[in-house]
């Protein structure tokens, strides 16, 4: 084949077959195909698109391009969540330990800060001791014993994405929904699962702006995922101001800790039981979503989810006692009274990471005690002098934040709707 006449092809418009595709990304992962060619074709694709069936072929190839999980001998059904990312989404820290008390396992890798959005394993990370850098054999030894794991990708883990991310990040060409979608269902379907719900969020605080864009990348994963032997179901969800109130690494923990006992935020609860119900249905544990989220919710109530939630953290090395760390706080108050109109979510991860609790480079150490906690939500009615946020972190870093936050919280006249959290369902 020659990879030339293939990037001329895709730039005109014409469908590659699967097996040119394969041979293209084997090629770049090789190093057979240099950098210059690869982005050629990632503009082509950008600018072309692909049909089902080519971002399909392409996800397969990338999933192929490293290791892949096979659970021999497992009675189980493998199950996961995707979240596209959102400030305060700590959902996948409450809903692994709570599937895994339902008959199913949950091998989960997630990563860390993107940009505004806080990672998981960052979070996890602010329980002194929790490792995420296991091996694939300890990573699955502990979802079999354990239930549920959350760790990070190893090297060995889809390579080809690692690369051409990277490639992405530098030629304009991170935002195209099949390119979206074959890196994050490559990396989810390399787990081995039997379902994937996939939590797609629009908003001032989420990777998509609007929920048509949403509903779009929402549709073309559900299709890739089918296509490829994985149930997968999609929810739109609202990311018009944070999730909780929680923003940060050990206050969400906290937060979460709070859910897994029946407690927390409604709009936490609300999302984790939804995601978890539709997981379950598709993995065929449950015939509909309302018998699921009724055991899910006992499983709440009763201890059990923050029991598996104890268990994970302790055969990831966590001291869960130890993590009550927590900055000095400080508050942000109404200068008017009024009504909450908007929240910019993604200035509010912007200053979590101002204040050290997120990254700017790679390279930065994260202070797990910076967070924000929201006192109000979109909608609400406020006095003049009332707390709207309060600040966990050093007086010094407060200062470069103070600003950031204060504006982005907008108080006005007009009554204003809460944004509604669950949107539409994609299967
Ligand atoms: N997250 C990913 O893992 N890949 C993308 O392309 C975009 C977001």
């Amino acid at each position: 084949m020659n990879a030339t006449q293939l990037i001329a092809r895709k730039r005109d418009g014409e469908v590659l077959s699967d097996r040119e595709i394969g041979w293209l990304i084997d090629a770049y992962v090789s190093g057979d195909l240099p950098d210059y060619q690869m982005a050629a074709l990632a503009m082509a694709v950008y600018l072309r698109g692909m049909t089902d069936e080519e971002t399909a072929a392409l996800t397969l190839s990338m999933l192929n391009s490293g290791v892949t999980l096979s659970w021999e001998g497992r009675t189980v059904p493998l199950v996961d969540k995707h979240s596209t990312g959102g400030i305060g989404d700590k959902v996948s820290l409450i809903l692994a330990p709570l599937l895994a008390c339902c008959d199913v396992r949950v091998p989960m890798i997630s990563g860390r800060g993107l940009s505004p959005t806080g990672g998981t394993l960052d979070k996890l990370e602010a329980i002194p001791g929790f490792r995420t850098d296991l091996r694939i054999g300890e990573f699955q030894q502990l979802c079999d014993s354990v239930g549920c794991v959350i760790a990070g990708a190893t090297a060995d883990l889809v390579p080809a994405d690692r690369k051409l991310y990277a490639l992405r990040d530098v030629t304009a060409t991170v935002s195209c929904i099949p390119l979206i979608t074959a890196s994050i269902m490559s990396k989810k379907l390399a787990e081995g699962l039997d379902a994937l719900v996939l939590d797609v969020k629009h908003g001032s605080g989420a990777f998509m702006k609007t929920s048509n864009e949403a509903g779009q990348l929402a549709r073309s994963m559900v299709a890739t995922g089918k296509r490829l032997g994985v149930a997968t179901t999609a929810r739109l969800t609202d990311m018009n101001q944070p999730l909780g109130r929680m923003v940060g690494n050990a206050v969400e923990v906290d937060e979460s800790i709070d859910v897994l006992q029946g407690e927390g935020p409604a709009d936490v609860r609300e999302l984790t039981l939804a995601l978890g119900a539709e997981v379950l249905r598709s993995a065929g544990r449950f015939d509909t979503c309302e018998e699921a989220e009724q055991h899910l919710a006992q499983q709440l109530s009763s201890g059990r989810a923050l029991e598996k939630f104890r268990e994970m953290v302790a055969a990831q090395g966590g001291d869960l006692p130890a993590a009550r760390l927590v900055a000095p706080a400080s508050e942000i108050v109404a200068r008017t009274a009024g009504v909450i109109q908007t929240v910019d979510a993604e200035s509010l991860g912007y200053a979590v990471i101002e204040m050290g609790g997120g990254r700017k480079v790679q390279s930065d150490r994260v202070d797990p005690a910076v967070g924000i906690e929201m006192r109000v939500r979109i909608g609400d009615e406020v006095a003049r002098g009332q707390p709207l946020a309060r600040v966990f972190a050093k007086p010094q870093a407060m200062d470069a934040a103070r600003g950031i936050i204060e504006s982005a919280i907008r108080v006005g006249e007009e009554r204003v709707d809460p944004p509604v959290l669950m949107g539409e369902r994609i299967r």
